[in-house]
């Protein structure tokens, strides 16, 4: 019998068969990706620019070698690229199908039934899907008004086995300190991944921690300052006896042959990446200031969105209007907390036009 009917509901009894977390929990929902034209779109925090020319050349060149064999399943070329642009031997790199895989794998070789895991809130809500996966417990520890993190993020706890710390976090764009993370880790008796998607766009990261603590791992992504989401690529730096356990989880084949080429093409193209980045970190300030201009309160950011609440409309609403006039930004809404826009870094003319239309919103 086909256990899925016309309307695409599962067939009676179908739902029993799954493990009981599976059934108790909500799946991540990724932001909206509309699939027909004509939206700025300003809500999965992608870059707007093309990537480096030497990605689609790289990725061209692959194909033209054939698709044949399998790919390196360690994707040696690209940990020897980035191992050189990072300061990093190879072993210290774990390639992963964008850092959500990375993340994937960190969770699974950590975190087992009845384990907990920690994060700050709100932040990515992929972390706590992960965890749930594994049947762990889930500790949210709530941000401060000014989006540091109290002892709390700290304490010992005996069936804590892994944390998460966004850095820069999603969706207020705040980052932590350097020293304030080492110290943070130095307390916690469980691996500390400092999740670095946005690192790029701020004024520090975390990666010369991961030689001083093997507890401190570092998960990049090519999704955003390599303007390559659709590629998806991320990569993990830590301690090579992080590594050779981590690669007993990983799917073998867990990066196709174009990504690895796109991405060690990406990845070696530095000077791209650093005018890439003076681009948005010019348009995120005109973005910041602009929305300030309209009454908006806006997060100080440093990664390539920005978080903000208006104080007369409600941020459902202006998300609606926006909508309508084919301009996606995200709204978010987080239980016991409250909700707000996160608006990514677009273009120049994407950001006036974001501007112009919310004027006539506010
Ligand atoms: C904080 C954070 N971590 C990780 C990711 C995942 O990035 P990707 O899987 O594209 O590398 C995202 C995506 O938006 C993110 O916001």
């Amino acid at each position: 019998m086909n256990p899925v009917d016309t309307n695409g509901q599962s067939a009676p009894g179908i739902d029993r068969l799954f493990r009981a977390n599976i059934r108790a929990m909500e799946g991540y929902t990724p932001g909206e990706q509309p699939q027909e034209g004509g939206f700025i779109k300003l809500n999965t925090n992608e870059n707007p620019y093309p990537p480096s020319p030497r990605v689609v050349e790289a990725i061209e060149g692959a194909v033209r070698r054939g698709l044949q064999k399998y790919p390196d399943p360690l994707a040696t070329a690209f940990r020897v690229a980035a191992g050189r642009v990072l300061g990093f031997d190879p072993d210290w790199i774990l390639a992963g199908n964008g850092s959500d895989d990375i993340l994937t794998i960190c969770t699974r070789a950590f975190v087992g039934s009845g384990h907990c895991i920690r994060y700050p809130y709100p932040s990515y809500l992929l972390y706590g899907v992960l965890g749930k996966l594994q049947e762990a417990r889930i500790e949210e520890i709530a941000f401060q008004p000014d989006w540091t993190l109290s002892e709390e993020f700290v304490r010992p706890r005996e069936d804590l086995r892994l944390c998460y710390l966004p850095n820069p976090n999603s969706p207020s764009g705040t980052a932590i300190p350097l020293a304030t993370i080492e110290s943070m880790a130095e307390r916690l008796s469980c691996p500390l991944v400092v999740d670095e998607a946005y690192a790029d766009f701020a004024e520090s990261n975390c990666l010369e921690a991961v030689r001083r603590n093997k507890r401190i791992l570092v998960s990049r992504t090519l999704s955003k300052s390599y303007a390559s989401a659709g590629l998806r690529f991320g990569y993990l730096v830590a301690h090579p006896d992080i590594i050779r356990q981590l690669r007993k989880v990983k799917d073998s084949y867990n990066c196709d042959a174009l990504s690895i080429a796109g991405a060690t093409a990406a990845i070696e193209d530095q000077a791209w990446r650093r005018e890439n980045r003076e681009k948005i970190l010019a348009t995120r300030r005109r973005l910041a200031e602009g929305l300030g201009q309209l009454g908006f309160a806006v997060v100080n950011s440093q990664a390539n969105f920005v978080w903000c609440t208006h104080p007369a409309r409600p941020a459902a609403d202006l998300f609606a209007e926006l909508k309508k006039r084919k301009i996606l930004v995200r709204y978010m809404v987080y239980p016991r907390w409250g909700d707000g826009l996160r608006i990514t870094v677009g273009t120049d003319a994407e950001i006036d036009t974001l501007l112009s239309e919310t004027r006539r919103l506010v």
